[in-house]
């Protein structure tokens, strides 16, 4: 077997299992969960009509590139989106399965493993779990940046010796960030930037985020939009986003990746040979829900009036309890051990929510999730308001 597939790392969510067993929660409460980043509101009408009038594309084989209709339906998302020119559908849109598995292949695609070092990839701490499995089984090492509250939960590449930058290929951002919520600003954009032109490496930016924030003035900044501000091209870029979060599709398995021509090039072909071509109704119903901003205008006015009603009521409990600068995450430095807040939170209140250790890794000497809890505010107004209230009366 390949052996890279040792070095893979169990799931958060199956450590959490694991530290749940022999626990038996509180029977008198419902149980609830805010460990799962999984959208739970309703998913939007027209997607589904969409989807539904749109199965008769199961009888043939979809292509790898998808329709046109899809990689210009979301070309002119990215115009409205981010006020950037149009890119060129047939060269730096490519539709994916979801976010997850373009973010997992696309180092398959970059790094190349002919060198007589062993390659970098680095990757911000905690993160999401594909950045480091997509490091491993491409034959890399991953380095991890810690984000603390120190520097604001953002990345200092200042940190990383010019050794490591000399063998990273690859640098994972994700913005707004999971679980802290952090985005990325001009200024660090045009760090980043400079440290690419000046050692070659590729930046994936996760921006499945994105459109899950709570001031309609301030969106947040993309990857694209940031490089075309500073009047760059989109050499050694790519940006994935995603219409699980935005549009309530996480079923649906559909987002894309758009930037420079010459990784998507080789990146498709990468995808023909993978077998990864998206479902045409998914195809169609896709297209529909990136040109439709109503229902993203309501999904973000369920999230913001959760967010409002919740972090006040926790700072009594957790006094460091900040709102985000976007995501659905509350990321909680609860200054105790995180792994026996949740299985208290588990014991006694049926509540589920994830250690901040499980999502990081040991770096640098510490471990910067750990003390920390990620709350996420996926699931109805009612619920989540259910959920604080037990934590408020029980502490
Ligand atoms: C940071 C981050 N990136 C990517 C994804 C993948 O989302 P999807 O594959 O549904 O687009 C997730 C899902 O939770 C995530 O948290």
């Amino acid at each position: 077997m390949n052996p890279h597939l040792s070095q893979l790392q169990p799931y958060p969510f199956q450590r959490l299992r694991d530290v749940f067993q022999g626990i038996m929660p509180n029977p008198q409460l419902t149980p609830i969960n805010l460990s799962i980043g999984e959208p739970k509101h309703a998913t939007p009408p027209i997607i589904t009509e969409a989807l539904k009038n749109n199965v008769s594309g199961l009888a043939s084989y979809p292509t790898t590139v998808g329709i046109p209709a899809l990689r210009e339906a979301i070309n002119q998302w990215l115009q409205r989106r981010y006020g950037i020119p149009a890119l060129d559908i047939d060269r730096a849109i490519l539709p994916l399965n979801g976010s997850r598995e373009g973010l997992f292949a696309i180092a398959q695609a970059v790094i190349d493993t002919n060198r007589t070092t062993t390659p970098v990839v680095i990757s911000p701490n905690p993160f999401y779990q594909i950045y480091e499995g997509a490091a491993f089984l491409a034959g890399a090492e991953p380095y991890f940046i810690n984000t603390l509250p120190d520097n604001d939960f953002g990345m200092d590449f200042s940190e990383v010796p010019p050794a490591v930058l000399h063998h990273t290929q690859l640098v994972y951002v994700c913005t707004p960030g999971n679980p802290a919520g952090k985005v990325m600003d001009i200024a660090a954009w045009k760090t980043l930037f400079a440290l690419s032109d000046q050692y070659g490496f590729v930046i994936v930016a996760d921006e499945c985020y994105s459109e899950i924030y709570f001031d309609e003035a301030r969106p947040p900044l993309g990857a694209l939009q940031a490089a075309h501000q500073l009047g760059r091209d989109y050499s050694r870029l790519v940006m994935f986003s995603s219409l699980s979060k935005r549009s309530n599709v996480p079923g649906m398995r559909s987002g894309f990746v758009a930037g420079d021509p010459a990784i998507i090039e080789k990146f498709t072909l990468y995808r023909t040979y993978h077998g990864c071509a998206m479902n045409p109704a998914v195809q169609a119903a896709s297209a529909t829900a990136w040109q439709d901003e109503a229902h993203v205008l309501e999904n973000r006015r369920l999230y913001t009036e959760k967010f409002n009603r919740v972090v006040q009521p926790l700072q009594h409990v957790w006094a460091k309890t900040q709102m985000p600068e976007a995501a659905f995450y509350l990321w909680i430095n609860t200054e105790q051990a995180d792994v026996e807040v949740a299985k208290t939170l588990y014991r006694e209140l049926n509540i589920t929510v994830l250690p901040g250790s499980f999502l990081a890794r040991e770096a640098q000497g510490i471990n910067p999730g750990k003390g920390f809890i990620r709350l996420a505010l996926v699931s109805s107004v009612a619920e989540t308001l259910e959920a604080v209230q037990r934590i408020q009366t029980f502490y």
